[in-house]
C-alpha cells in the first residue's frame, strides 16, 4: 500500500517562515506590513497572486517581491518551520506496517528536499514529487508518484486540493484537520476519513501496529551548568522536529515525587542523614520510572528528564562519599533496568559553575555545600562517563549558550535518528 503526504499543513507547519519572509519583503520594498489576518492568507496561494491581491502590487512589483521573498526563504525561512508533534510516530507506524510512503507537494523541489533533510524526514519517503514551473496539479503529481500496479493508495492532506486530486487520481483520501484547511472544507471536498491529530493518521491506516518505542533521555550537570536553559532549548528543538516530548525532573516529576523533593531541598532539613537522602532520591525515582517514564516511552513518546540516577551516583556517591557502586546498588530496585537511552552531560569546571550559580539565585540545601563537595560531584560524573561512554553525549558547557544548545541538539537528534526504525 502507498501513502502519499502533502507537506505544508500536513507534515509541517510553515507559517512562521512564510510570515517572516512576507514581512521582510514588504519592509524591504517600503510597503506597510499588513495585519496577521492578511498575513495568514499568504499560506497556500502562489506568491505572485498573494503580492498582487493581498499587498496591492502590480505584476512587475510582485515579480520583484518574489525575488526578495525567495532569497530569504531559501536561506532562513524554510527552517522557521515545525514538524507537527506526532508525525514521526505516525510515519514510523506506517513504515512498520510495511507501507510505501511518498510526498506530493506544491512546493518547488529545492526547498522541499532541504526541509526533509533538515528535519531528518528524508529517509521515510521513497518518492518526492514537487511542483515544477509553478505548476502544481495534485492529480498529475499523485499519478506520477505511484508505480504501476501500486494496489491500494491514500492521499493525506489538509486542503481541498489534496482531497480532490486524490479522488481524480482514483485513490483514497484522508483529510487532516490540524492543518490549514477546515473540517468543513475537507468534508465538502470529499475526504473519506478525517484525522484530528498526526497520531490518528496511523490509527486509521494501520490500527494493528503497536510497540513503536519512544526514547528516554536525561540531562545532567553540576549545579550552575546552565542545565535549566539547555533543557528548555532542547525541549523546544524536539518539539519543532515532530517529537511528542514529556518534560520531567528529578527529584519530583510526579505528585508523590514533588513532595519528596520538598523534603530533600528544604533548608531546615540540615539533620538529614546521607542514607535517608540517598533513599529519598531513589524513592522519588521509583515513582517516576513507573508512573511517567515507562508508559510514555511505550507510547512512542520522548521523555526528557532533568537529572536521573547519575545525579545520585555523582552527588550521593561522589559528593557525600557514599561510593558510586553503593548508590547504584540502592537505586537498582528503583530503576529496575530502566536507564536513559542517551544522557547529555553539560561539562563545566565546578568552580566556574559555582560562580554562575551565585550570580543567579539563593542557594538551596544541596547548593550550599562546600567547594570540595562540588569537586567530588564533578569527579563522580567523570567516573560515570568513563564507566559507560556510549550512553553519554558530553558537551562543553563553558561556552556561549546558543553554541551549547546547537551541539546538544545535534547530538541528541543524531542519536534519535540512528535508532528510529
Ligand atoms: P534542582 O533544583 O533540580 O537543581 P538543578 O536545577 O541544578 O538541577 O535541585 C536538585 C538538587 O538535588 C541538585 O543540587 C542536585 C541534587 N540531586 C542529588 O543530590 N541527587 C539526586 O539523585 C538528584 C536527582 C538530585
Amino acid at each position: 500500500m502507498w501513502v502519499l503526504f502533502d507537506l505544508d499543513g500536513t507534515l509541517t507547519q510553515s507559517e512562521e517562515g512564510i510570515w517572516n519572509c512576507a514581512r521582510h519583503t514588504l519592509r524591504e520594498m517600503g510597503r506597510p506590513v499588513p495585519d496577521d489576518a492578511t498575513l495568514r492568507k499568504f499560506i497556500g496561494p502562489p506568491l505572485m497572486w498573494s503580492f498582487q491581491n493581498l499587498a496591492d502590487m502590480t505584476e512587475e512589483e510582485a515579480l520583484e517581491a518574489q525575488v526578495i521573498y525567495r532569497k530569504r526563504y531559501n536561506t532562513v525561512g524554510l527552517f522557521e518551520n515545525r514538524v507537527y508533534p506526532g508525525i514521526r510516530y505516525a510515519l514510523r507506524c506506517l513504515r512498520k506496517a510495511g507501507f510505501h510512503l511518498g510526498i506530493v507537494t506544491g512546493k518547488p523541489e529545492e526547498p522541499t528536499l532541504r526541509i526533509l533533510e533538515h528535519f531528518g524526514l528524508a529517509g521515510f519517503f521513497e518518492s518526492v514529487i514537487c511542483a515544477t514551473d509553478n505548476k502544481a496539479d495534485k492529480e498529475e503529481m499523485i499519478r506520477k508518484s505511484l508505480p504501476e500496479g501500486y494496489g491500494e493508495a491514500w492521499m493525506v492532506g489538509d486542503r481541498k486540493f489534496d482531497m480532490e486530486g486524490g479522488q481524480r487520481a482514483g485513490i483514497h483520501t484522508l483529510g487532516v484537520t490540524y492543518g490549514y484547511g477546515s473540517e468543513e472544507e475537507l468534508t465538502e471536498s470529499g475526504a473519506e476519513r478525517l484525522a484530528r491529530s498526526p497520531r490518528e493518521i496511523a490509527e486509521i491506516l494501520c490500527p494493528e501496529v503497536s510497540g513503536v518505542r519512544g526514547a528516554f533521555l536525561s540531562m545532567e550537570g553540576p549545579d550552575g551548568s546552565g542545565k535549566g536553559t539547555q533543557m528548555r532549548r532542547l525541549l523546544d528543538t524536539l518539539g519543532r522536529f515532530g517529537y511528542e516530548v514529556i518534560d520531567t525532573r528529578e527529584p519530583g516529576g510526579t505528585p508523590i515525587g514533588e513532595k519528596i523533593r520538598k523534603i530533600l531541598l528544604d533548608r531546615e532539613n540540615m539533620g538529614m542523614t546521607d542514607e535517608t537522602e540517598a533513599l529519598l532520591y531513589a524513592a522519588s525515582r521509583a515513582q517516576l520510572v513507573r508512573e511517567v517514564i515507562r508508559p510514555a516511552v511505550a507510547e512512542g513518546k520522548i521523555v526528557l528528564c532533568d537529572r536521573f540516577v547519575d545525579s545520585s551516583a555523582a552527588y550521593q556517591g561522589g559528593g557525600r562519599q557514599m561510593g558510586i557502586e553503593r548508590i547504584l546498588g540502592i537505586n537498582a530496585p528503583a530503576v529496575d533496568g530502566t536507564m536513559p537511552d542517551l544522557t547529555v552531560y553539560l561539562d563545566i569546571d565546578h568552580r566556574k559553575a559555582m560562580k554562575r550559580r551565585c550570580a543567579v539565585s539563593e542557594p538551596d540545601r544541596m547548593e550550599m555545600e562546600a567547594e570540595s563537595f562540588h569537586a567530588r560531584v564533578e569527579e563522580g560524573y567523570h567516573q560515570l562517563i568513563a564507566m559507560d561512554p556510549e550512553r553519554f553525549a558530553v558537551v562543553n558547557a563553558e561556552g556561549e549558550r546558543d553554541a551549547i544548545a546547537k551541539e546538544v541538539a545535534q547530538k541528541v537528534l543524531a542519536h534519535l535518528w540512528e535508532t528510529e526504525d
